[in-house]
């Protein structure tokens, strides 16, 4: 059944557990998600990067809703890091449960600014709004943002920006990494507290590909409620159709098709355990 982000967020917030938010380009994503959240009876969310809306325009939209409207579980579909106001009209347009503004680039106030007129755009239409205050270092959707360009979430501009952009989740930058983790990752616990305390709404970690069990579940109990999730997907998906195509001797579609959706499966189904949305979809 598909459910409003929204509603998702704040059923775990109260419930004190996160749900995972999974990144899908393909039927096999979409496979792997819905089935791994339906042996949980976990809530869950498919999102769609813009590059992935590229390729796969509304039809990607559609595949996941009409997945997640046939479900057993609650889901919602969501775009992912989107700077671009035309691409978050067309997102609403096709029926996405929630935005991300992704103004993470620009200076606090023109992210501001840019935020708060997506916000409006999107709660026109009853849809909620993700956005991300400060920048994560590593490589998502074909951008790569070097360390000097990353900078951390400041608890206090978090609670003007919140104020001030009316959005329903958080991104928070905190020592969080896009990609693979090229060096142990060191997640900043003492500042996410100063920013949970200070703005009261659903906060999102991005990047949780290759962090430590311990680090999503501290942050679970600091008031993350929302996990993105990608590279961990993509690479079993990736690792596991190349394997068989290797070792086929008549490789099949439909039969490498189920190899990736199998694959995709565990990391989805191991992260939902760690996030505790694990039997919460009833
Ligand atoms: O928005 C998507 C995520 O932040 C994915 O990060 O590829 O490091 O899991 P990841
Ligand atoms: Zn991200």
């Amino acid at each position: 059944m598909i459910v409003p982000t929204e509603q998702l967020l704040q059923h775990a917030r109260q419930g004190r557990y996160a749900v995972g938010a999974f990144n899908v380009y393909t039927l096999e994503g979409v496979r792997a998600v819905v089935s791994a959240a339906e042996e949980s009876n976990s809530p869950a969310i498919l999102q769609i990067l813009p590059k992935a809306l590229e390729l796969g325009g509304t039809a990607l939209i559609a595949l996941c809703l009409e997945a997640a409207r046939t479900a057993g579980v609650p889901l919602s579909v969501h775009l992912d890091h989107c700077s671009s106001a035309d691409t978050i009209d067309k997102a609403l347009d096709a029926g996405v449960s929630s935005i991300m503004a992704d103004g993470s680039g620009l200076p606090f106030d023109r992210n501001l600014a840019f935020t708060r007129r997506m916000a409006d755009l999107a709660k026109s239409r009853g849809k909620s709004v993700e956005a991300e205050l400060g920048r994560l270092s590593g490589s998502e959707d074909g951008m790569t943002i070097d360390r000097r360009e990353a900078c951390l979430t400041d608890p206090a501009q978090a609670e003007v920006f919140v104020g001030q952009t009316g959005v329903h989740a958080l991104a928070v930058c905190i020592g969080n990494v896009h990609g693979v983790y090229h060096a142990p990752p060191l997640l900043d616990f003492e500042r996410l507290a100063a920013i949970a305390d200070r703005v009261g709404i659903p906060l999102v970690l991005h990047g949780t590909s290759g962090l430590p069990d311990a680090m999503i579940t501290r942050a679970v109990a600091l008031g993350v409620c929302k996990f993105n999730v990608n590279t961990e997907l993509r690479s079993a998906g990736m690792d596991a159709a190349a394997a068989y195509l290797a070792g086929a001797h008549k490789p099949e579609l439909v039969e490498r098709m189920q190899v990736e959706v199998n694959a995709m499966r565990q990391p989805v189904l191991s992260k939902i355990g760690l996030f505790g949305s694990a039997g919460k979809a009833s």
